[in-house]
């Protein structure tokens, strides 16, 4: 019997996992930039962490169970809430604004398909108790900036405000229920189901007319204007709107310009209050959204006092993908930087003492474990990606010797023993 990996999940080998680990560090490194520091939480928390805010009907899209305790826990289905939960937890008197960053796995049980996995990976932010147009704009700068560091260029990022169809739906008394229902239609794009749910709820034509008008509006700075004469006398909706406006002229500050003001975007999960953005890469078919965020409001739900926050989340695996169909080049990590070669049998354990050597002095070293003859090893080592070679060979040897063999060049050099992990140090460190 085969026993296979569970639907929805990957294995990662070590080369696509380096290749992972460089886009994460390069993440890493942007994120730290901009002075967030790195938390952990639980793969599993208490299952109404995420019932709380979404209600019951999000149990159908998360793995939950009851522990041998009867305790209802759930696997993460995202981290925000998770880090909403530390903050209301361990640090509400730490001085604001907090600025987090986190890297972990999350489980939703959806149907996979490419692009849509049941186990997935979130590189994402928290910014709590920033304001929000300089917060937001600083958020979503810096989304920009790392995708500009990986040198991924062809995306559409995406801004837009909640609020301005939320309070179009408050002022005509369309809230609640009723509300995430048009919400979670707007979220999946579909015009013509969100006409006909409009019609079954007997909204007035007035306003289904324009919410239809909003939702389709998207386009450079200029849109406002006609966002403007849209929303008319709606305060709610207009409030949202001067908030668009305002970061917008923030943006400009910090100098990011490419985007595109999209009224349509309503995200799945619902705590999101005022801006919303999304990333789009579209080479990628239907899961083409890589990463998605806005200001939120879920610390006052869970009983914490008000604080403004932003966050957002890269779909890693999303991401990983966009980048290979750009054909987006990752440095080649070899695995060791030398290979240690006895050239007789009784030069092994002479060959672990040199490797032990180099590994104390911080250089990556490899040594012949398979007692192969010359010629495989060194075919095995050019296949891992050794620079350097180590021939360790009875006559040199005595005269403390050994051969240092460029793997790139085929040069070889006699090198003093004593000598070969700076030599080699120095080697390294010029070639990287
Ligand atoms: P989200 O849009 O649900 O937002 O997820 C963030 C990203 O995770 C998505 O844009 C998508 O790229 C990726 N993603 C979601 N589901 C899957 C899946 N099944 N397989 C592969 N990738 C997936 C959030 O989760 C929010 N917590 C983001 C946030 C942070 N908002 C504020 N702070």
């Amino acid at each position: 019997m085969d026993i296979l990996k569970p639907r929805g999940t990957r294995d990662f080998l070590p080369e696509e996992l380096n290749r992972r680990k460089y886009v994460e560090n390069t993440l890493r490194k942007v994120f730290e930039t901009y002075g967030y520091s790195e938390i952990k939480t639980p793969i599993f928390e208490e299952l109404s962490l995420f019932t709380m805010k979404s209600g019951e009907g999000i149990k159908e899209q998360i793995y939950h169970f009851q522990d041998k305790g009867g305790r209802d826990l759930a696997l993460r289905p995202e981290l925000t809430a998770p880090v909403a939960r530390v903050y209301l937890n361990e640090l509400q008197k730490t001085s604001k604004p907090l600025k987090m960053y986190y890297s972990g796995s999350c489980f939703r049980y959806e149907r996979p398909q490419a692009g849509r996995y049941r186990q997935f990976w979130q590189f994402g932010c928290e910014l709590i108790g920033g304001k929000p147009p300089e917060a937001e704009a600083e958020i979503i700068t810096m989304a920009a900036h790392c995708l500009e560091e990986l040198g991924l260029n062809d995306y559409e990022f995406h801004i837009g405000n909640l609020g301005i169809i939320r309070g179009i739906l408050n002022d005509a008394r369309i809230i609640g229920e009723e509300q995430e229902q048009i919400m979670s239609t707007i979220d999946k794009g579909d015009v013509s189901g969100l006409k006909t749910l409009m019609k079954s709820l007997n909204i007035p034509e007035a306003v289904r007319s324009v919410l239809i008008s909003l939702i389709g509006i998207k386009g450079h700075k200029e849109v406002i204007n006609e966002v403007e004469s849209i929303v008319g006398s709606c305060k709610e909706a207009f409030k949202a709107l001067e908030n668009l406006e305002e970061l917008l002229k923030v943006l400009d500050a910090f100098e990011f310009f490419n985007y595109i003001v999209n009224l349509g975007i309503a995200r799945g999960l619902d705590y999101y209050s005022g801006m919303v953005f999304e990333i789009y890469v579209h080479g990628l078919g239907a899961q083409k959204q890589i990463s998605g965020g806005g200001t939120y409001n879920l610390i006052e739900a869970f009983g914490g006092e008000e604080v403004e926050s932003t966050g957002f989340a890269f779909g890693f695996d999303r991401l990983m993908k966009a980048l290979e169909k750009q054909n987006i080049e990752f440095p080649s990590l070899s695995r060791t930087d030398v290979f240690v070669a006895p050239l007789s049998s009784d030069m092994r354990e002479k060959a672990f003492k040199i490797a032990q050597n180099l590994r104390r002095n911080h250089i990556s070293a490899d040594v012949d474990l398979a007692r192969r003859k010359l010629k495989k090893t060194l075919s095995y080592a050019d296949n891992l990606g050794s620079k350097y070679v180590i021939l360790v060979g009875k006559r040199d040897f005595k005269q403390g010797m050994i051969t240092l063999k460029d793997m790139k060049s085929g040069n070889q050099e006699p090198v003093d023993i004593n000598d070969i992990d700076k030599k080699l140090a120095g080697l390294i460190s010029t070639k990287r």
